[in-house]
């Protein structure tokens, strides 16, 4: 579990470039996580950030960015589908000049075991980031097979969701399904069935993915909050938004498309066409969507809790380093590796300081490495 997060948030450059020059004003990042983006706008002069986010284990962060910027600084624990309600009742003056979401999980969440958001750790099956009605337990242990069939297709977009559907309401009738690993194996074993050539991580990943977009009520968030946010912006402000998914990507270019001065489609989903309201409030920058560079990267510090030996020229030196859900080569000298494996026992326990990049849909770093190792104080 991270104990510090030193997030340089996914995109931090491109964000930076777009609010390049940074005007003096309100910026609102409703997708505070581990407070990355947030801190760079507070690094420019005359700003001020208001930040949300809908789970409260990122408040110690807020807390630490509070002490420094003071009254710079507001951090709020709602959901960005509130945003209307809070810039009214807390009467800001002004409207923002940018707001920013950065969609998905923070590494956190990922990482912490206990909300059972990762194939990859057994956890029971939570999923949720804050301020929910319902769990993964519910969805999955509740639903009849058709609604869950229809949320792995539509949301996972995976082709065996009908069988997957149908060995969960199978297991079920036995016992309830509580763990991320009975779940795992439900869907493995439906691959397996269809002898398909099938990949681990991609199934589960997707499955896991669907079930928690609807615990989460993610595309509804996403609808709501951008549509308070481009109702509330400044003249001339600018709203950006980090997409993880294509299904997120297809909202968004649909609502911007309605807000601006691009045909708009006529779909039920979008605000009604009242003659009296403006819908042609944005201009879109580009339409194409600006991606992620691979040299991005994270720092953040994981607790040790195994220790293997490396192969090959490596025997005798340590290899990898396990933390909760994965691991990781470590990088040094062969006498430093050396001198790692002789102290293995004391390693456990430990932190490392780990750099990694971009992360894949369910949130597992690529390319890891660590850079550091040192005591708890
Ligand atoms: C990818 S992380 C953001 C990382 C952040 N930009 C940084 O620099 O560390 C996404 C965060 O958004 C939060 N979140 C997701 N959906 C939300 C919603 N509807 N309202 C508020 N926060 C939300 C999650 O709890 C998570 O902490």
């Amino acid at each position: 579990m991270s104990l510090e997060f030193n997030h340089i948030p996914v995109m931090s450059e491109e964000i930076d470039r777009i609010l390049t020059p940074y005007k003096s004003g309100l910026y609102v990042d409703c997708t505070f996580g581990g407070g990355g983006i947030t801190k760079k706008i507070l690094s420019k002069k005359n700003t001020k950030v208001l930040s949300l986010d809908r789970d409260n284990f990122v408040e110690p962060f807020s807390k630490v960015i509070s002490k420094q910027y003071n009254k710079r600084f507001e951090f709020i624990n709602d959901k960005f589908s509130n945003l209307q309600n809070i810039l009214s009742e807390r009467n800001f003056q002004k409207t923002p000049v940018a707001i920013i979401f950065d969609l998905g999980l923070s590494s956190f969440q990922i990482d912490n075991p206990e909300g059972g958001f990762s194939y990859r750790q057994d956890g029971l099956l939570k999923m949720t980031m804050g301020k929910n009605n319902i769990s993964a337990h519910d969805i999955v242990n509740k639903l009849d097979q058709k609604n869950l069939k229809n949320i792995f297709n539509l949301f996972g977009e995976d082709k065996d969701s009908g069988l997957i559907a149908k060995l969960i309401v199978q297991k079920r009738q036995d016992k309830q399904i509580t763990s991320t690993q009975e779940l795992v194996e439900i869907i493995l074993k439906a691959k397996r069935y269809k002898n398909n050539k099938y990949n681990k991580v991609d199934s589960c990943a997707k499955i896991f993915q669907s079930i928690r977009m609807i615990v989460n009520k993610e595309l509804t968030e996403l609808y709501e909050g951008l549509i308070f946010g481009i109702k509330n912006l400044s003249i001339d402000g600018k709203i950006i938004v980090i997409t993880f998914h294509s299904l997120e990507d297809k909202l968004v270019k649909k609502v911007f498309d309605f807000f601006s001065n691009k045909k708009k489609g006529t779909s039920r989903y979008l605000p009604e066409n009242n003659q009296n309201e403006n819908f042609n409030i944005l201009n879109i920058v580009s339409r194409k969507p600006v991606v992620a560079s691979e040299k991005e990267e994270y720092d953040a510090e994981f607790e040790i809790i195994g220790v293997e030996e490396g192969k090959g020229k490596l025997a005798g030196k340590v290899g990898k380093l396990v933390f909760n859900g994965f691991d990781s080569a470590v990088n040094g000298s062969h006498e430093y590796l050396e001198e790692l494996w002789l102290n293995r026992d004391s390693l456990i326990g430990k932190k490392a300081t780990i750099k990694y990049f971009n992360l894949t849909p369910d949130g597992i770093p690529r390319f890891l490495k660590v850079v550091a190792i040192r005591d708890y104080e």
